[in-house]
């Protein structure tokens, strides 16, 4: 990885990515931007609130700008996105550009769910979350691999033995 390119982890809700970038940034000494609570401080309240007031599509809309604004950023970072980050061909297309690498932290289905838990704050998991991540999982798969540059498998492993992998 070039010292002007972003790392960025991709991958569905429940993969680890907020703590593993939290540990890549110390260790890279770079500064971890949390794409979701970015765009919940532009927009002054929580995804699950713009879910509920604006709609996903509004909130897909913040993304990909918060995902275009951290790319351009100057300083590399560690960026962690939301899951459904890849839904969109516009974000994709900016995963692949010169200045992002990508890792996908790869998942099972068993892990995922019992990763997301009770958590609460993932608007889309409130129904039947292990039938929803597995409809997702099947849906946005080729696309966390159209984009990765390394796939990282994470059943099992701590976070520093995920950290370790991608650091590899
Ligand atoms: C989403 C994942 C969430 C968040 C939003 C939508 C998704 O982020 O962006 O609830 O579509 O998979 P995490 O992957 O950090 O849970």
């Amino acid at each position: 990885m070039r010292a002007d390119q972003h790392l960025l982890l991709v991958g569905m809700t429940g993969s680890g990515k907020s703590t593993v970038a939290r540990v890549l940034g110390l260790r890279l000494d770079r500064q971890v931007v949390d794409l979701d609570t970015e765009i919940e401080r532009r927009a002054g309240k929580s995804v699950r609130r713009i879910f509920a007031d604006d709609g996903e599509a509004y909130f897909r809309e913040l993304e990909s700008t918060a995902l275009r604004d951290a790319l351009a950023d100057d300083e590399a970072h560690v960026i962690a996105p939301g899951g459904g980050v890849v839904v969109s061909e516009a974000n994709r297309a900016l995963l692949r550009g010169p200045r992002a690498r990508v890792a996908w932290l790869c998942a099972d289905i068993d892990t995922l769910v019992e990763r997301v838990g009770r958590s609460g704050h993932r608007p889309l998991l409130d129904d039947d979350p292990r039938g929803t991540l597995q409809r997702m999982l099947r849906e946005r798969e080729q696309w966390y691999r159209e984009v990765a540059d390394v796939i990282v498998l994470v059943d099992n492993r701590s976070v520093n033995e995920v950290v370790e992998a991608i650091l590899r």
